[in-house]
């Protein structure tokens, strides 16, 4: 959770206003990851790189509020006013932070939001993702030593310890070597971005554990031919950085980027940057500076536009037909004459090992615990393995026995959620073969696992996860197919499968043209204090996922329920009052859902039955009264959840504008849940 930007120029001319706005916009690309509260800070005077170090000339600027980055935005040109300071001044060298807020540690509140600074003077000002697990510690030693902490967060030792590694070094260390010697005191994860008083028109980042990425954008002469790659600044050449914690923060500027890797510390210094690297091996601690690979970002700007809809959600429905159809792309065979059908470039060389194996564990959070539950029943008919399905929190909570021939699968859309990181570590401490399923390339799950697949559902920014979803389950769809492809018995069902995957993208489209029908829906239900889903079978995993979409966005009350269990003690909720979806397509669990509308229907319930078109006895129950249809598409019954899910996305969605609550923010969430 938490956002963080920083923006660096040298010998590129920008006026500060255009460097605010450069931040600004930093800041709302990243503002799915938290919108407690924001912050920036930048500097108010030119950089004058000739001054000694060990005084300051001129303090940075440091503008946080409570809110919304626009919030910030108004507060920060009301306070540059205030504060005479001239935007139109044109600035050659200049390093900017920025900060967008979850709060873990004290309330939302100015004085708890980013950037934390070292005193007064600002001599050191700090931006900071993760959390500091032994700041208490630290501020026990900082408060002896006479520093005098005003906020309630871990991250304010930071810049105090700075202040005093700066002192109890006697001010000899460069910028990059201060920092170093303040992080080898940091226990727990972090991103963090660096400005200080003494080190104007200076940069330094470091990282572990939580994401930060480098952007470049070279001036001229660092890339002669259009063709040639880039080449690394020497000091004195002109170019810009970026710094963030998710490259949608830069994409518009430049697609040149480096992923920086855990215990990477950047220097931007003199228009130049170096990267080092702290290293633990048998003889302690080694400091040396490393190179890392320039790599191109594959992501349009496109991707992080609304493009016409109104809100993220509803755009990232929309292009599920899309998304599901990129997952596939180059790795389904749709003509049925290949014998291998599926290629998983990421799986190739593992496929055999993992049919050896005792077990495949799926072991994810939220949305993507649910993507496991739906696809758990495929993987065990077409990979003929024991699944288990672990929450990764609750996995940890019992420290669960894992063994070596167990093949743990992580899902993840971020790649980044720190439950399912832990128990990855766990997992590979033990000695099982850990895959990833993530849509983060280079995010940490992705880099930690031993193989895997990306989904490449496309950059997902409303924090209630869509086209993760249902990429996810595409994803593992495959997967179990895959693993299904010696087996001459399963060839007719995988043949099967495979076939309904050719047409799941025009069947979404199909769903989609429910969209009406969702918003008169939601109309009928924008009152209501709680709602609960009833499913079974493979569809359990839907009932599960529609409950939590309709409480996370549109703040309602509601239960997905296991129809199995109905009689164990849901049934006694039922009244006339209280409405109920009831997902009875057509699949083996038909007969038994039947008999669960009747059940409730007997005891006057209010149903919205979501069943394949064309159902007559679905259709007949609704023209006696009282029960509302949904109507979808038939596909075959293990990619049927995929089909099912989409209406009661809409319908969330609906529901949480017709509410009038936020929809790609709901309250007290963030996208990447990067602590425990
Ligand atoms: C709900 C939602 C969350 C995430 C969960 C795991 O819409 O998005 O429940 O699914 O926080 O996140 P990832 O998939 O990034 O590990």
């Amino acid at each position: 959770m938490c956002g963080i930007f920083g923006y660096y120029n040298y010998r590129v001319s920008r006026d500060r206003r255009a460097i605010l706005e450069y931040l600004f916009t930093g800041l709302r690309r990243l503002e799915y990851r938290g919108y407690d509260s924001a912050g920036i800070s930048f500097d108010c005077d030119p950089v004058v790189l000739e001054k000694a170090s060990a005084s300051i000339v001129s303090t940075p600027v440091v503008i946080k509020s409570s809110g919304k980055v626009d919030a910030l935005v108004k507060l920060a040109y009301e306070e540059a006013v205030k504060q005479g300071i001239d935007l139109d001044e044109v600035l050659d060298n200049h390093a900017g932070i920025a900060h967008t807020r979850w709060a873990t540690h004290g309330v939302p509140s100015a004085t708890n939001s980013h950037p934390q600074v070292s005193d007064a003077e600002h001599k050191f000002v700090v931006v900071h993702n993760g959390i500091i697990t032994n700041y208490k510690a630290l501020k026990d030693f900082l408060i002896k030593r006479g520093e005098v902490f005003i906020s309630e967060t871990d991250t304010e030792v930071i810049p105090k310890l700075c202040n005093y590694v700066y002192k109890s070094t006697q001010e000899k260390l460069s910028f990059n070597e201060l920092i170093l010697e303040v992080i080898s005191k940091l226990e727990g994860a972090y991103g963090l971005l660096f400005k200080s008083a003494y080190f104007p028109g200076e940069l330094v980042a470091c990282k572990r554990g939580s994401p930060l990425l480098l952007g470049i954008k070279e001036a001229e002469a660092l890339r002669p031919l259009q063709s040639s790659p880039m080449r690394r600044p020497n000091p004195g050449d002109s170019f810009e950085a970026f710094i963030a914690s998710d490259a949608s923060a830069f994409v518009e500027h430049t697609k040149q980027m480096i992923v920086l890797e855990d215990n990477d510390l950047l220097h931007l210094a003199r228009g130049t940057y170096a990267i080092y690297n702290v290293s633990k091996d048998e003889s302690g601690a080694a400091y040396g500076s490393v190179s890392r690979a320039l790599s191109t970002l594959d992501m349009e700007v496109n991707s992080i536009m609304k493009g016409g809809y109104d809100h993220y959600m509803q755009k990232e429905i929309n292009e599920q037909p899309d998304s599901v159809l990129q997952t596939m792309r180059g790795r389904v065979k749709f003509d049925r004459q290949p014998k291998k059908r599926i290629t998983l470039g990421g799986l190739v060389d593992r496929i055999s090992t993992i049919r050896s194996g005792r077990r495949v564990m799926f072991v994810a959070c939220g949305t993507s615990y649910h993507a496991c539950l739906a696809c758990r029943q495929t993987m065990e008919e077409l990979a003929e393995l024991p699944v288990s399905l672990e929450l990764a929190s609750d996995l940890l909570d019992r420290r669960a026995p894992i063994f070596r021939d167990d093949m743990c699968v992580f899902v993840s859309q971020s790649g980044e959620t720190a439950d399912t990181l832990k128990a990855l570590e766990y997992a590979k401490e033990r000695g099982a073969l850990c895959i990833g399923v993530t849509n983060t390339v280079g995010s940490a799950i992705a880099r930690s696992t031993h193989c895997g697949v990306h989904i490449n559902a496309g950059c997902e920014i409303g924090v209630a996860s869509t086209k993760a979803y249902t990429s996810q389950m595409v994803a593992l769809t495959m997967m179990a197919l895959a693993l299904s492809e010696d087996s001459i018995r399963l060839r007719p069902k995988r043949n099967s499968i495979i076939d309904a995957l050719g047409v799941l993208p025009d069947q979404i489209r199909e769903v989609l043209k429910l969209d009406a029908e969702m918003l008169s829906l939601a109309e009928q239900l924008k009152e209501e204090q709680s709602l609960l889903v009833f499913g079974r079978g493979y569809n359990y995993a839907t009932a599960l996922e529609a409950a939590l979409k309709v409480k996370e966005v549109a703040l309602m009350h509601s239960e997905g329920i296991l129809a199995g269990e109905m009689k164990h003690g849901p049934l006694a909720l039922v009244d006339e009052l209280l409405p109920i979806i009831v997902i009875a397509t057509r699949d083996r669990m038909y007969q038994k859902m039947l008999s669960v509308v009747q059940q409730l229907l007997a005891r006057g319930a209010r149903l919205i039955i979501l069943c394949n078109s064309g159902d007559s006895d679905m259709q007949e129950i609704c023209a006696s009264g009282g029960s509302r249809l949904i109507q979808v598409p038939e596909t075959v019954e293990s990619l049927q959840p995929i089909i099912n899910i989409v209406p009661l996305q809409l319908l969330s969605y609906h529901l949480t504008v017709l509410r009038g609550f936020n929809v790609d923010q709901p309250r007290n969430l963030a996208k990447s849940v990067t602590v425990s």
